[in-house]
């Protein structure tokens, strides 16, 4: 059965007495309202030790939101998966279309990301997505296609079973206008079969999808068949938010898969 996974994305957010009062709050919602999926928080790296700290023994997962693609070395200001997961980083976002357009990732590069991830026992999050011109273009099968495709050549398929995908339209994030339900079910359909086509061993894969979930639109986004959860940006700066998008991702049984 795949895994059923709420991560907020605090992008670049954030501040000491702030952080800790939003973990306070997150985990004290969570606790009330605990749907069974696994919920994360990607925070900026300089909040990493503040954030595990504040988390302690609660269920809540820590994340980051890039991982550089070089082991150790002579390569400025960048932070390894492997002093990551020194802090107890379960998940990192690779990536991430604003890493895509602000710092020119190419899709190899996000491959070799993923890699570094898995090296290290850190979940990556490898997020793809089309503009809004490569959806009117009817391309976006073919974009994301192409971007999840770079990962998997990277990675065997036994490590490909690891991977979380978040599927995010670019013309969706931080618009307020999220992809309708139904778009997002095809999108997810189509990238569920890019992975069968791969191999039959990553059906087991969970597909997020991010862009503009807020709780008002979460529960019809969630309950999509291969909707596994959602990779939420603006709104996990409300732990009551992403308390309520938690609360709405419906639980399935073992016979519904
Ligand atoms: P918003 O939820 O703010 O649209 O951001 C989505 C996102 O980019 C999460 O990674």
């Amino acid at each position: 059965m795949r895994k059923q996974l709420v991560l907020g994305n605090w992008k670049m957010n954030g501040a000491l007495a702030f952080n800790a009062r939003l973990i306070e709050d997150l985990m004290q919602g969570i606790a009330d309202g605990d749907s069974g999926c696994e919920v994360g928080v990607c925070v900026p790296f300089i909040y990493v030790a503040q954030v595990g700290e504040a988390l302690g023994g609660s269920t809540v997962r820590l994340g980051v939101q890039d991982i550089s693609a070089h082991t150790e070395g002579a390569y400025t200001g960048e932070i390894s998966a492997k002093m990551a997961s020194e802090f107890g980083v379960s998940f990192a976002l690779v990536g991430h279309s604003e890493r895509r357009i602000y710092h020119h990732e190419s899709a190899e590069i996000v491959g070799v990301k993923a890699l570094r991830c898995l090296e290290a026992g850190i979940t990556p999050v490898v997020c793809v997505g089309e503009t809004l011109d490569e959806r009117e273009m009817n391309e976006t099968n073919h974009v994301v296609e192409r971007q999840l495709t770079a990962v998997l050549d990277c990675l065997g398929v036994e490590d490909a079973t690891r991977i979380v995908i978040a599927y995010e339209p670019v013309w969706a994030i931080g618009t307020g206008r999220s992809a309708s339900a139904g778009q997002a079910q095809e999108t997810h359909a189509f990238l569920r079969q890019v992975l069968d086509t791969r191999s039959s061993s990553l059906s087991d894969v969970p597909v997020l999808y991010g862009g503009s979930v807020k709780s008002s639109s979460a529960a019809d986004l969630l309950r999509q068949s291969d909707v596994d959860g959602g990779l939420v940006g603006g709104a996990s700066l409300h732990a009551g938010e992403l308390a309520a998008i938690v609360a709405a991702m419906p639980r399935r049984t073992s016979q519904a898969r």
